[in-house]
């Protein structure tokens, strides 16, 4: 009996019909074609970095406990009281007008952030709906979108990557008069040193934003992704979530962090607040059918790692870590002569991400000459078109300085500029 076949004779529902391979798993595999390869395309930790010596004293603390081990039980569906209290106090030191209680209130524990974010739109969105979106975003997010049937629509940004808010209000009546605001069903942005562009969206963009959407009368359920907010270099970003911003008081609103990103993204613990009572429930429900709760032990792990200062010890371990690899990689491609040649960036105050600008008429693009020519150089970026929801530029990448070491990263950057070089403005 034959155990596998190219063709199956399964016969898919509409969401198995949608799904494709996701792009990093392209990406991998293009990695694999070159052992030699050098990938600042994955938004990984870093390694070398990883918090072995808390996560062994949690460990320990833990299984040293009296009585029984209830952390190797099941735990409740939202998430472990003290987790939660833990990372809603961690979220009131950040943003110290915020009500304890009602953070404390509307929040939950997810398997990383990337599950609430799943967990939101499934629960708002059918196939043919909208989510506005930022412009760049996060590329994953997009791909989730697509494979659940549903359109991406960008907030329009200036040259500045700020939120252009005439440009805004003109959408939005357009979307009016054309009858396609009855279908938004949602606004999605990453806030803090963003995946991809490392922007953090100011006070007056969200008061903007909330503005020209309460204008327009789509007080739609917002999420903010506020995944890379522990991660600045020196400061933390000064403008508040969405949570204490004004103007977003009508708003149903979810804000997503995560453990992962800060601390060990291997544990996969992430962590939500939701304003609203209903949609918090309906996001539990699936919830409850995906895993009725994420592992017990990751998160009585984090307790132990939040109470003993571990978290904050590591925070201050990886800042200026990521700052000196950001600046590595950085002055790699300054010497190297990408700024002559055309490319444009700018120097992130946080997060884990480059986000270049080629010379005009370069084509990055995955398919692209230049993508190609990186890999057989031994390079490996994303590129920036996957991070567009509508109208897509060819001409932006995202580099990652996350994984890898100083020498390794040095290595990547020379390699990039090498094909850069050869490519000049736009021709190889
Ligand atoms: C912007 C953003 N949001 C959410 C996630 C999901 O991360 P996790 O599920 O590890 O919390 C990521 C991961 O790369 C991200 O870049």
């Amino acid at each position: 009996m034959s155990t596998s076949s190219t063709q199956s004779s399964v016969t898919f529902s509409e969401l198995g019909q949608r799904s494709k391979p996701p792009t990093i798993a392209k990406l991998m595999a293009m990695a694999l074609e070159n052992s030699e390869l050098l990938s600042i395309a994955a938004g990984f930790t870093d390694t070398a970095n990883l918090p072995t010596a808390s996560v062994q004293r949690g460990v320990e603390s833990l299984v040293a406990q009296e009585g029984a081990p209830e952390f190797l039980q099941y735990g409740p569906n939202q998430g472990r009281p003290e987790l939660r209290r833990l990372m809603s106090e961690h979220l009131c030191e950040q943003e110290p007008v915020l009500d304890y209680h009602d953070v404390q209130r509307g929040s939950f524990i997810t398997n990383g952030s990337q599950q609430a974010l799943y967990l939101a739109i499934q629960v708002l969105c059918d196939p043919g709906d909208i989510v506005l979106v930022d412009r760049p975003s996060y590329f994953v997010f997009l791909e989730m979108l697509r494979g659940l049937g549903v359109e991406a629509r960008s907030i329009p940004v200036g040259e500045d990557g700020k939120i252009h808010q005439t440009e805004l209000r003109e959408m939005l009546r357009a979307m009016r008069v054309s009858g396609e605001s009855s279908r938004v069903k949602a606004l999605y942005f990453v806030s803090y040193f963003s995946n991809p562009s490392g922007r953090s969206l100011t006070r007056d963009e969200k008061e903007l934003l909330a503005e020209e959407l309460s204008a327009a009368d789509l007080l739609v359920p917002t999420i903010e992704d506020a995944a890379y907010r522990d991660l600045y270099f020196d400061e933390p970003w000064p403008a508040d979530s969405v949570l204490s911003t004004p103007g977003w008081e009508g708003f149903p609103r979810l804000y997503t962090s995560t453990l992962t990103k800060p601390f060990a993204t291997g544990l996969k613990v992430g962590f939500a607040t939701c304003t609203d009572v209903e949609w918090r429930a309906k996001m539990l429900h699936v919830k409850a059918h995906h895993d009725f709760g994420t592992a017990n032990f990751n998160q009585a792990l984090f307790e132990q790692v939040l109470e003993g200062r571990g978290f904050q010890q590591q925070l201050a371990r990886i800042r200026p870590s990521y700052a000196a690899k950001m600046r590595v990689l950085d002055q790699q491609l300054r010497d190297a002569g990408l700024i002559e040649l055309g490319w444009t960036w700018e120097e992130p105050a946080g997060g884990l991400y480059l986000w270049l600008t080629a010379p005009e008429g370069l084509d990055t693009s995955l398919d692209s000459a230049f993508c190609h020519a990186c890999v057989e150089a031994g390079v490996l970026y994303v590129p920036g078109e996957l991070c567009f929801g509508d109208d897509a530029p060819t001409d932006t990448i995202r580099l990652s300085y996350g994984v890898l070491s100083k020498p390794d990263l040095r290595e990547a950057g020379r390699r990039f500029a090498e094909v850069a070089k050869r490519f000049g403005s736009n021709s190889p």
